[in-house]
């Protein structure tokens, strides 16, 4: 089974087997809703593997992905995008099994070569995943989960609602677990509330606003244990948020949509470097 591309050079040993066992998930034949809740057990398993690999992020997708699924349900995102969310949100840094593992685990500062390298992961977890035929839409939304409102984000600079709405939903669950717990050990790690007044203040540059918004609503249902997600019991948050669904996601086609006049990655990449210095680490 051909796994990867050959854009993927630098990959961890367990890479392949990782993802094959993903593309089995494709060839299996159950009731729709019974096969959504088997590939949800399968890959939470495999995410538990995935995790295994990586310095500090045991736990890291299951609570992003029940964060992210908790707003999208506040969003009355309809079945299909609540379950491709979730998928997303348990598999968003399987790319990082592409980069070398001495820059993963580096205490200091990375180099210029060493953040592109961590830089390109989601890049490679959507070359992995598309593939995958019922991991499609998941794959496009990892693949924007590290672009900002902004637009100085990465891997292709998109901004505001260019952004697909399931990789903003993504980056504001994502953005939340790396300020609340100790997955990176040279992170500074905040308390609950302190976690969400970082968040607020990253709402209109780094983070969707109105996303943020209805995450803090949702915040006091929120519990460091609960693993609300695709195959649990219906999560009890509430629904009726004010958050217009964004456009719809785009094929994953490795080229940046831009607003009419605005400049392309390439003329402001002073902007860029300062960007990724200020914000707080989130792999
Ligand atoms: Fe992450
Ligand atoms: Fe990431």
């Amino acid at each position: 089974m051909n796994s990867t591309g050959p854009a993927l050079q630098c990959r961890h040993p367990d890479l392949a087997a990782v993802v094959d066992e993903l593309h089995a998930l494709d060839h299996v034949r159950l009731p729709a809703r019974s096969l959504s809740d088997v590939r949800a057990v399968q890959i939470r398993r495999v995410v538990r593997r995935i995790e295994s690999l990586l310095p500090h992020h045991g736990g890291h997708g299951e609570r992003t992905a029940g964060y992210a699924f908790a707003l999208g349900q506040a969003l009355d995102l309809p079945h299909d995008a609540l379950r491709d969310l979730h998928f997303a949100a348990l598999l968003h840094d399987i790319g990082l099994l592409t980069v070398p593992a001495d820059i993963l685990s580096k205490g200091g500062p990375l180099t210029g070569d060493e953040y592109a390298a961590v830089q390109s992961h989601p890049r490679a977890a959507a070359e992995l995943l598309e593939p995958i035929r019922f991991l499609r839409q998941a794959a496009i939304l990892i693949a924007h989960h590290h672009e900002r409102w902004d637009g100085f984000g990465y891997p292709y600079g998109l901004r505001g609602q260019f952004i697909p709405l399931g990789s903003r939903i993504l980056a504001v669950a994502d953005t939340f677990d790396a300020l609340a717990t100790r997955r990176l050990a040279a992170a500074e790690v905040f308390d609950h509330e302190t976690a969400l007044a970082q968040l607020q203040a990253m709402a209109g540059s780094q983070l969707d606003p109105d996303l943020v918004a209805t995450f803090v609503r949702l915040a006091p249902a929120l519990r460091p244990d609960s693993s609300p997600g695709w195959g649990c019991a219906p999560h009890p948050f509430g629904r009726g948020a004010s958050v217009p669904p964004g456009p719809p996601a785009r094929p994953f086609s490795g080229k940046a949509a831009r607003p009419a006049g605005e400049p392309s990655r390439a003329d402001r990449p002073a902007r860029l470097a300062t960007t990724m210095n200020e914000s707080p680490p989130r792999l």
